[in-house]
């Protein structure tokens, strides 16, 4: 596929950064896993899915208050979108950032994904270490004993589904209004904070604290940088603001990643 000029240059720029960095800082959203067919967040509707939930609007099921009121639609909400992600494949765009943390590893560096995704599909492609700030569908807890069940041990025959416990299930997941799991936020903060490069691939960069971290970053100096289909309001934060598919561009920084060569390849 024929690749413009200016999206090429900004891919060897973030290639030469990447390649000498020390610490590399990632964050992702929905949109990497949109080319593997998960509906990213704010997409999911009418066009995206089933006419039964088109009706509903998620931002108004992934609360704690909705569960509350009615936790059988929440669960049933929760599982059908479990139901339509659990036989998609990771795309090219999660192999490549697994391929790019091996690469930047391989060469002493640090790298350090955090996700917004709940889909599990970053540790599917191959990434280790994956912080999930939004927590994970693949995993429920009983709101009673906080108790945590996989979604693969929940019969769901009956819903909203319990624990052994008697006590309510509920997604892993971090909810509208909800404080983002602590230990995933002192990584972020953290990584953010040390990082050479950060890079925000596949989201809108309209929830806060996920879209705080690279404007930290850059803040302190490191080299900043976004990889998404559509601009945001990150889009004019960044140091280069790279428009495309993540499946089609991060295969193409990692290659030039790779053929730069390491921090000891006495690169100026
Ligand atoms: P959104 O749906 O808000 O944004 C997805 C972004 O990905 C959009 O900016 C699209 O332009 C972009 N995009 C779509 N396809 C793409 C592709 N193939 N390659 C690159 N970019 C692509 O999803 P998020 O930003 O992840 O929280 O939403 C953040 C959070 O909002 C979610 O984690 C969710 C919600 O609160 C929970 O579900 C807990």
């Amino acid at each position: 596929m024929p690749h413009d000029d200016a999206q090429g240059t900004a891919i060897e720029e973030v290639a030469r950064r990447v390649a000498r960095a020390k610490c590399v800082a990632v964050v992702t959203g929905a949109g990497v896993s949109a080319e593997s067919g998960v509906a990213t967040f704010r997409d999911a509707g009418p066009e995206q899915g089933d006419a039964l939930w088109s009706r509903y609007d998620p931002m108004q099921l992934a609360t704690i208050d909705a569960f509350n009121a009615d936790p059988e639609l929440v669960t049933r909400w929760y599982h059908w979108r479990f139901s339509r992600c659990a036989h998609v494949k990771p795309n090219p765009g999660h192999v490549a950032l697994a391929e790019l943390q091996r690469v930047v590893e391989s060469r002493g560096g640090e790298f350090v994904l955090l996700t917004q995704n709940i889909d599990g599909l970053h540790q599917a492609g191959g990434s280790t270490g994956v912080v999930e700030l939004h927590g994970t569908i693949l995993t429920w807890r009983c709101v009673k004993t906080g108790e945590h069940v996989s979604i693969h041990d929940i019969p769901f025959d009956v819903f909203p589904p319990r624990s052994r416990a008697g006590g309510l299930l509920r997604p892993n997941v971090v909810w509208f209004g909800e404080v983002l799991p602590e230990d995933a936020v002192e990584r972020a903060q953290d990584a953010a904070s040390r990082c050479d490069v950060f890079l925000t691939i596949g989201t809108s960069g309209v929830v806060y604290p996920a879209a705080s971290f690279v404007q930290f970053a850059g803040d302190r100096g490191a080299f900043t940088a976004e990889v998404n289909k559509d601009p945001t309001p990150l889009s004019h934060m960044v140091d280069v603001s790279i428009m495309g598919r993540s499946g089609e561009v991060m295969p193409r920084v990692v290659e030039r990643v790779r053929g730069i060569g390491g921090l000891d390849a006495g690169h100026t």
